[in-house]
Order: C-alpha cells, then structure tokens, then sequence
C-alpha cells in the first residue's frame, strides 16, 4: 500500500480501533496495529466524530500535528454593514456564534434587520423573533427602507421550533432575537431561568458549530445588570459584541470578546429615521465646537479606538473638599489614572489637589483608557485648579510617568495629523512630530501652556 494524497473530505481510519486522521500511515498511531488505515470519506459539514468545536471532521477526536490541519481561509461571511464587520474581525466567522448584548431600545434588532438584509445576497437568511411579531419586523424593515424580500421570519420562543426550522432553511445567516426568549421543556418548567438561557443557547450554539453558518444571539442587559444571565454566556460563544450609547444618537459597537479578530475596534453608528447609518469619519465626533476662547477646565487630545484617531476634550473641575476624605467622580477615565495624575501635578508644579474633590468627564460620553491622554488631563486638572484656559486650537498629547516627564506614545505622528486636520494648531507633544510642540517634561509643558 503506499500513501496516498489527502484531498479535500477523505481521511483515514483504522478498520481495527475506529481511529481517524487525516493521513494515511503504515500504522494506527492508536492501536499499533500496521495496514490496518483505510481511505473514508467524510459529509462535508456533517457531524464530526469528536465533537463540535472542531470545524474539520473527524479529525480532532485524538490530538493530530497542527501542521495536517488545513487554515480555512474565505471562511468568513460580511455582514454586509462595514463598521459591524470591523468590530467583528474582517467579518463574521462562518461556525462561530456572536453575542450581541445592550440596554433594551438601543438599536440591537434594528441593527441586526439591517445585517440580514444585506447578508440575503450571501445566501439564506432565517430570522428568529421571540419578541416582535412578523408584521412588527416588516413594518421595521418597511420603515428603514429595507429589502426584506430574501429574509425568513420565524416567530417562536420553543427552542425545539427554532431547531427545525435551521435544520429545514439551511440558513447562512440566523438571527435569534432575543436568546431570553428562547426556551425549552428540556430545561425546566420555567422559562426565563439561567438554566433555560444556557442550555438553549448551547444546542443553538451546537448547531451553528457544524453548518458553514453564523449565528447572531440578541441579548438584552440592563446596566444594572437586573436582566438575567448574559454573562452566563459569553464564555459559550466566540464573540460576545455589546451596543452601547452615548447622551445623544450615536451608538458605539464594540467586542468584548473575540476568538478572531482584537477588541479593540470600535464600530459608529448613528441612529435616525431610517434606522442605524454608520459614521465613517468619526474623528471630530466627539470634539465640542466653540467660538472664541475655551473655558478653564478643559484640554484636547487624539486617542486611539482601534486603528482609528478621535479627537476628544477632557473637562475637569475642582472644588475644595467638603470633609476631610477627597474624592474623584470620574465615570468615563478610571479614578486610578485621575489621581495618580493629579499627585504628579501636585508633586512636580506645587499646586494643591490634595484638599480637593475631583470631577472628570470627556465631551461626548467616549470612555478613554490610554495613557496618551494623561498630559491633557494633567492640563485639563491645572487649567481647572489654577482657572486658568488654555489657548484654543491648542491640543497635548503625551504620557506622564511618576517623575514628571512626558512620556513617549504609540502612533504620535497619526495623532498630531488627526488634531492639526480639525484645526488646532499647537501641538504640545513628547517629541518633535509634524511641528509639534516637543516637552520633555510636566513643568515645561504647564510653562508652554499657561506661561508660567
Ligand atoms: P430596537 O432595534 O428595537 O432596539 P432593541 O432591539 O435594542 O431593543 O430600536 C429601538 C429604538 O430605535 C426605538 O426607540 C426607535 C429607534 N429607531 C429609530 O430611531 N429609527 C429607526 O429607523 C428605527 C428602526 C428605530
Ligand atoms: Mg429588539
């Protein structure tokens, strides 16, 4: 017998012990027995011998040299809505299943209608609603002005119905809004329960992981978390994506998990009357316009969300503590940063924060965690503390260490492009970029900045 090429769905099993694996081999590495390896051929897309989360089959009963295993590639299917897509990772994966999770009315089921409609040209589409009725959906789609011609409709909350139904329409695409609707006999009396949530969504969760398919849970959390079990989930599924708003009709998409792709981008939307457009240059989204001189309090900088430079405001107040305990309210930078800042300012310029209660948002609602924004937070504190405003179109961007010094940051020449194309014109910088300001440390940057 000599090897023979393996091609796309044959593999080799053992007549003795049942083993399989993808190559043909002189003896079962299972049961030592020789010649006993015979060519099969595999369903495509059917069960595998092992278990669900393998994605080739048969093969991943036993562990096999991951140079055997073929990288999938045209394995992932677009959305067809490019700021979902990017959140995701390029595009959906094809067997993989993704959480969308937000605050009920946020725009989850318009979001996802929108996605089915444009993923209809990929193949079948199977929406499952325990919520809206049909004529709800197609008065939405009506509404946004969707096509809604290529889109199934089933409305269910059995999970048994939503079982056959995928088995029958062999959907690409599947939309269960939401999971808290799902239920089944098999997991209790009760529905509604966790127990109900987790077993319902493993056998979707099953059932996605065999089929060249992707599925779309919807799932209502509140921000006081009083909605049952989402994060019971997030560890079934691959990505678990959360929809999030600021005080105005923007929404922000972002992955809070995702086996293919980072975390770190973040999607923009805008929500209007026909439904969820995305925002493609967000830059100066978040920026607040004025005419003439800032206010005492506030300083700019340039952040980096994924691969993409915003340019954002940071407004701080100061007022003498109360009591004898300080405190820092700050929802949208963590206190730790606001603090630690505020002890460098103190330390290095000798202006007291020490006795003060300190407050900290960012125009817009955008919630920052790099440590580029510290030397405009450290402005945006002196400017507050001393009342004193800096020039308008002045921008600074830097991190501060414990000593003092403004520290070198990622991506400065983006960042100072990014501020210079919305107007500011200086710079306040670690290093000389694109006719930035250059400081090297906290006490020149307060000297180029206030003159002091
Ligand atoms: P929806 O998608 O139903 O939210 P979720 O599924 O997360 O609960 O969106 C509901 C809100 O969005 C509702 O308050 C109305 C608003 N909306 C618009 O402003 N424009 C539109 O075109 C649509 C469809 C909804
Ligand atoms: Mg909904």
């Amino acid at each position: 017998m000599s090897a023979k090429k393996k091609t796309g769905t044959t593999a080799y099993r053992c007549t003795g012990c049942g083993y399989t694996q993808p190559r043909w081999l002189g003896r079962c590495p299972d049961c030592g027995e020789w010649n006993t390896l015979e060519e099969v051929t595999l369903s495509d897309g059917g069960p595998s011998v092992t278990g669900r989360h393998s994605g080739d089959a048969a093969v991943s009963a036993r562990p096999v040299p991951l140079s055997a295993v073929e990288a999938k590639d045209g394995s992932r299917l677009p959305t067809g809505i490019g700021e979902f897509d990017r959140v995701l990772g390029g595009a959906a994966m094809k067997r993989s299943a993704v959480l969308v999770g937000g605050e009920p009315g946020i725009g989850k089921s318009t979001l996802l209608l929108q996605a089915a409609s444009l993923a209809a040209t990929n193949g079948r589409v199977l929406y499952i609603s325990g919520e809206e009725s049909a004529a709800q959906i197609r008065a939405r789609a009506d509404r946004i002005g969707l096509s809604a011609g290529r889109i199934e409709i089933l409305c269910t909350g059995r999970l048994e119905d939503a079982l056959r139904a995928l088995d029958e329409t062999k959907p690409v695409f599947v939309i269960v809004d939401s999971i808290q609707t799902v239920y089944s006999p098999e997991a209790g009396a009760v529905p509604g329960t966790v127990n109900q949530l987790k077993y319902c969504s493993h056998e979707l969760v099953s059932w996605v992981k065999e089929r060249d398919a992707v599925l779309f849970l919807v799932a209502h959390v509140t921000k006081d978390g009083t909605i049952a079990g989402p994060k019971a989930l997030e560890h079934l599924v691959d990505t678990v994506i959360s929809f999030e708003r600021n005080d105005e009709d923007i929404r922000f998409l972002r992955a809070l998990k995702n086996r293919f792709g980072s975390v770190d981008e973040l999607g923009v939307f805008q929500m209007g009357e026909k439904g969820l457009s995305p925002v493609e240059d967000p830059s100066s989204l978040f920026l607040v316009r004025r005419a003439g001189a800032l206010p005492a309090g506030v300083a700019v900088t340039a952040v980096f969300e994924g691969s993409r430079v915003f340019v954002v405001e940071i407004q701080a107040l100061t007022v003498p503590a109360k009591g004898a305990m300080t405190r820092v309210f700050s929802d949208r930078v963590d206190n730790a940063r606001v603090s630690r800042v505020a002890a460098v300012l103190e330390k290095r310029t000798g202006v007291r924060f020490s006795d003060q209660d300190i407050y900290v948002n960012v125009a817009g609602g955008v919630r920052l965690s790099e440590s580029a924004i510290d030397l405009a937070l450290a402005t945006a504190l002196y400017s507050a503390r001393t009342d004193i405003a800096v020039s308008a179109h002045t921008a600074c961007i830097g991190e501060l260490s414990l000593a003092g010094e403004v520290r070198p940051v990622s991506r400065l020449k983006a960042r100072v492009r990014a501020a210079q194309s919305l107007g500011f014109t200086r710079i306040v910088a670690p290093e000389d970029e694109s006719g930035a300001t250059p400081v090297p440390a906290l006490r020149e940057a307060i000297s180029v900045l206030f003159g002091k």
